[in-house]
């Protein structure tokens, strides 16, 4: 049987963060993650990087791709059928705008770290089980990249690996999950198309949600609010474009530049929190942690806050034999979380038709949501609060 003191499962911003942290910390540990190298280095996801994430890149040195190539973003444009305003966010509240930097890209550079220190990661291997974790020596079962069952032991293990990982799956019976279906659906697209804009578009519009991110000069983020239940091709090209010109009001602002779609995928708005993260030897950061509904930007944000917080308590246990910092990691790492859930919320409340309410409820709901916009256009102090929530974590 192999074994390292923690056995991180999954390559993605929380895993691979966390590797690097505890590499330089002097732990022993190993990557186990399922797919190639080439797939998680090229795995489009999200781009808008808060400024506390690049404070912690920062803090590690693993932030120079980052300033090289990222760019600074720091403004949003709100469309609605009453007309349309800018929040210059970067100059509001704490003053901080986001770096646009593909996620792909950050994963890239903290696998070439993490390697070029001598980490080991073991791609095409793929986390079964996590057995034990009621006792101090866990161990992973795994189908190696030539379909070979093996085992590694641990002291800990990292559950990085998302959603549908092997941690979520090995929790003991009876673990709580709060879990929220929103009910809604996007549909998202990534377009060979220069940016319409130069901010970031919110367009709400009776017919549903329409959404705009500049990712590079050449390409476009949008999203689509979909009926639950949308399969990817249901839309053609030419209906996408169509009905991004009219829930962004092409028609009084200017028509969208429009291009190849490269990818699409349908997303469901879920959220979810596992409470606690720690269970005895295993612990969770990042989507396996908590699942947050992409519109306010915070996922791989909140899994590299988590990451730096599972590394210092990993290293603090491990190196110093401070047995509490592991639990202490649950309550900070779930703190964030949850007000990061909140003020999710509120977005998609805030940018979202209610799917299929009853007239009367639906009309309550848009006019809340008529109010909240018109408190944001024109509140300063609500838009320092925007500004805070919306790039913080
Ligand atoms: N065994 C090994 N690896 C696995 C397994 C498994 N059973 N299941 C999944 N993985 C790998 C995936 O292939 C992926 O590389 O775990 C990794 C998880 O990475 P992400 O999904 O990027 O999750 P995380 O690191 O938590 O990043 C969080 O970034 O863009 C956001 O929406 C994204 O919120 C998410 C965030």
């Amino acid at each position: 049987m192999q074994s390292a003191d923690v056995v991180i499962l999954g390559a993605g911003p929380a895993g691979l963060l966390l590797a690097n942290l505890l590499k330089r910390g002097g732990i022993d540990c190993v990557v186990l993650e399922r797919t190639d190298r080439t797939r998680v280095q090229t795995r489009a996801r999200a781009g808008f990087l808060a400024p506390n994430t690049l404070r912690i890149l920062d803090r590690h040195g693993l932030a120079e791709g980052l300033h090289r190539n990222g760019k600074q973003h720091g403004a949003c444009e709100f469309r609605t059928a009453e007309g349309r305003f800018r929040l210059d966010y970067g100059n509001l509240g704490r003053r901080e705008p986001h770096t646009v930097y593909p996620q792909q890209y950050l994963v890239s550079d903290l696998l070439t770290s993490y390697l070029e220190a001598g980490g080991r990661v073991h791609f095409e291997t793929e986390a079964l089980a996590v057995h034990d974790t009621g006792t101090t020596r866990p161990t992973v079962a795994v189908r190696e990249a030539d379909g070979r069952l093996a085992r590694w032991q641990a002291r800990y293990v990292a559950g990085c690996d998302g959603r549908h990982g092997a941690a979520r799956r090995s929790l003991p019976p009876g673990t709580v999950r709060h879990h929220r279906d929103h009910g809604i659906s996007w549909l998202g697209l990534l377009a060979e198309a220069p940016p319409s804009l130069d901010a970031v578009g919110y367009a709400v519009h009776d017919r549903g949600f329409a959404g705009h991110m500049a990712r590079t000069p050449e390409v476009t983020r949008y999203y689509l609010q979909c009926e639950r239940g949308t399969a990817t091709g249901d839309w053609s090209d030419g209906r996408i474009w169509d009905e991004l010109d009219t829930r962004m009001y092409a028609a009084e602002h200017g028509p969208l530049h429009r291009g190849r779609i490269l990818e699409r995928g349908v997303v469901d708005f879920e959220s979810d929190v596992i409470e606690p993260l720690r269970h005895g030897s295993l612990l969770l950061a990042g989507d396996a942690a908590s699942l947050i509904s992409p519109s306010a930007a915070k996922g791989a944000n909140l899994a590299v806050l988590e990451a730096e917080l599972l590394a210092r308590a990993l290293i603090a246990d491990l190196a110093h034999g401070d047995s509490e910092a592991l639990d202490r990691y649950s309550r900070q790492a779930l703190e964030h979380i949850w007000r990061a859930q909140e003020f999710s919320l509120w977005m998609i409340r805030l940018l979202h038709r209610e799917p299929a309410a009853p007239i009367g409820e639906s009309f309550f709901h848009e006019s809340l949501r008529r109010s909240r916009l018109e408190s944001l256009r024109t509140s300063r102090s609500h838009q320092d609060w925007f500004a805070e929530s919306y790039t913080g974590v």
